[in-house]
């Protein structure tokens, strides 16, 4: 098992965190009133915002699941979230015990919890690190323990990247940790998107302007850009309710894209 802890007293509950609101948006208990305040004003604007939250996390189990069974057995999953039963190990673990998961997140908080939750056994780990430092991501000491470079591995970045500005160079990230996985090895990404809610687009983002990130929501063509380089598995880059399942023509967006790709 492999922990890196943060105290609870650097927690800050001044200001709304992304984490804390996905967890309020889920039906979680770890959130505090200023983030159950901003999630409001975001679901009173938008509230399709709560089921594309449980669709993207529906998601991010089929395609774990999807991944396991076709052989892969090491997950790193940046953007890990305040830890929602089933978790990218847990599912991973339900097809393949010996599948080995790193989990990194930025925010404290999930720290905490994963502490708890996340580190049931001998080959998960979990450290906070910032996605907009790969470099760090990709040397740290918990990757080298769990991660083999010469296997396949499944890159997830799952609704993630939409807390990394343009100005930031989200595709620069996503480049150098997709350089340092074998061919053979996939990425899982999620992304929000303001293509079908463009009017709603102003007040959401206004309100994590005053949380802990900013969201920068992408078109269609900017979040397929972050696929350059690898091979869409069907059916492509979709909302993610109709990655691999069948929904009612008429059921409304839910404003996120997601796919499953192939490292060429
Ligand atoms: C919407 S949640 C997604 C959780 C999980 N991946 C899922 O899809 O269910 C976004 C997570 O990304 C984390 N995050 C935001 N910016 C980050 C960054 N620059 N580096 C690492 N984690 C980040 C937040 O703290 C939050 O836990």
């Amino acid at each position: 098992m492999t922990e890196q802890g943060f105290p609870a007293g650097e927690i800050d509950t001044s200001r709304p965190h992304p984490a804390r609101m996905y967890d309020y948006y889920l039906g979680g208990k770890d959130n505090y009133e200023v983030d159950r305040e901003a999630a409001d004003r975001i679901v009173d604007a938008a509230p399709e915002v709560v089921v594309g939250a449980r669709a993207n996390r529906d998601f991010l189990q089929r395609a774990v699941s999807f991944l396991a069974e076709r052989g892969v057995r090491q997950f790193i999953d940046i953007g890990t979230g305040i830890p929602t039963s089933p978790n990218t190990h847990e599912i991973a673990h339900s097809v393949a015990p010996d599948a080995r998961i790193a989990y990194i997140d930025n925010d404290p908080i999930v720290a905490t919890h994963a502490g708890a939750r996340l580190l049931g056994t001998g080959n998960t780990g979990f450290f906070l690190a910032d996605m907009r430092d790969p470099q760090t991501i990709l040397g740290h000491p918990t990757i080298s323990e769990l991660i083999d470079f010469d296997q396949p591995v499944a890159l997830m970045l799952v609704s993630v990247l939409h807390f990394v500005t343009d100005e930031e160079d989200p595709r620069g990230m996503v480049t150098t940790l997709g350089e340092a996985l074998p061919d053979g090895s996939y990425l899982v990404l999620s992304h929000a998107t303001a293509d079908f809610h463009a009017e709603k687009a102003g007040e959401v983002t206004a309100v994590y302007k005053n949380a802990t990130a900013v969201l920068t929501p992408r078109s269609h063509a900017g979040v397929l850009e972050f696929f350059d380089g690898y091979d869409l598995v069907e059916p492509g880059l979709v909302q993610v309710n109709h990655w691999q399942q069948e929904v009612p023509e008429d059921e409304p967006p839910v404003g996120v894209y997601g796919a499953v790709a192939r490292k060429r």
